[in-house]
């Protein structure tokens, strides 16, 4: 389960992991998922209360998962107070199912990454990043639809450029399972555990 030839090479196991996690994206997404880059993100607050909610993953390196965001939204507010996240994946398209659990740390993107990947989005998206105070209070609905008027006029014209309070976020894994449903509940785990420089390979009972 612990090879040698990872302790030699501390970076061999994690490239295995996110190979396995490319292999399984591309199969998500060849198996009709409509949404399979959607990952339940899970934050908490100084009380220990847990938030959960789903985003999309915009990209995957060697520095971890990346989505996008309000950073003033709750889960910006839960991410400054506690950077430690979970993040889940549950593909049902792929044969007997695939769940994939990563837990890490966040930090935030840097403004050009977020640059970047903001002036890929639609207008719309783009002009609702400025419209959205995500997570706050909204009256009524013709408050948020007088907003996005606002600042479709305030942008007319000219290209929508990215607000500061929006960006990129990346999480650097320390765990990362993998669970492959199995017929009669015999289901799959394997586990890549971050120790000090290295990675642990492991299983667990199902
Ligand atoms: C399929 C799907 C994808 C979503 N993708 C994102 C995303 O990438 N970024 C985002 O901020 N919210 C996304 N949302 C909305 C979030 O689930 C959530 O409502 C919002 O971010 C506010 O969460 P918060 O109040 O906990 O901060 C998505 C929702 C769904 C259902």
């Amino acid at each position: 389960m612990n090879g040698d030839s990872s302790r030699e090479d501390p970076a061999a196991l994690y490239q295995e992991a996110l190979a396995t996690f490319d292999g399984l994206l591309d199969a998500a997404r060849a198996s009709g998922d409509s949404e399979p880059t959607a990952m339940t993100l899970a934050t908490a607050d100084d009380t220990g209360r847990v938030s959960a909610r789903v985003v999309l993953l915009k990209g995957v390196g060697a520095d971890g998962f990346r989505f996008y965001t309000n950073y003033e939204s709750l889960k910006g507010a839960q991410l400054a107070a506690h950077a430690q996240v979970a993040l889940c994946f549950h593909w049902k398209l792929l044969n007997e199912q695939v769940q994939v659990r990563i837990e890490g740390r966040v930090s935030k993107t840097s403004g050009a990454d977020s640059d970047a990947y903001f002036a890929t989005r639609a207008r719309g998206s783009q002009i609702g990043a400025w419209a959205s105070l995500q997570s706050q209070a909204l009256p009524d609905r013709a408050t948020f639809e007088a907003r996005v008027a606002e600042f479709e006029k305030r942008f007319e014209g000219v290209s929508v450029p990215r607000p500061p309070h929006w960006g990129g976020y990346v999480v650097r894994p320390d765990r990362i399972e993998f669970w492959y449903g199995a017929r009669f509940r015999l289901h799959e785990r394997v586990t890549y555990v971050r120790e000090g420089e290295g990675w642990i390979k492991g299983m667990l009972y199902p």
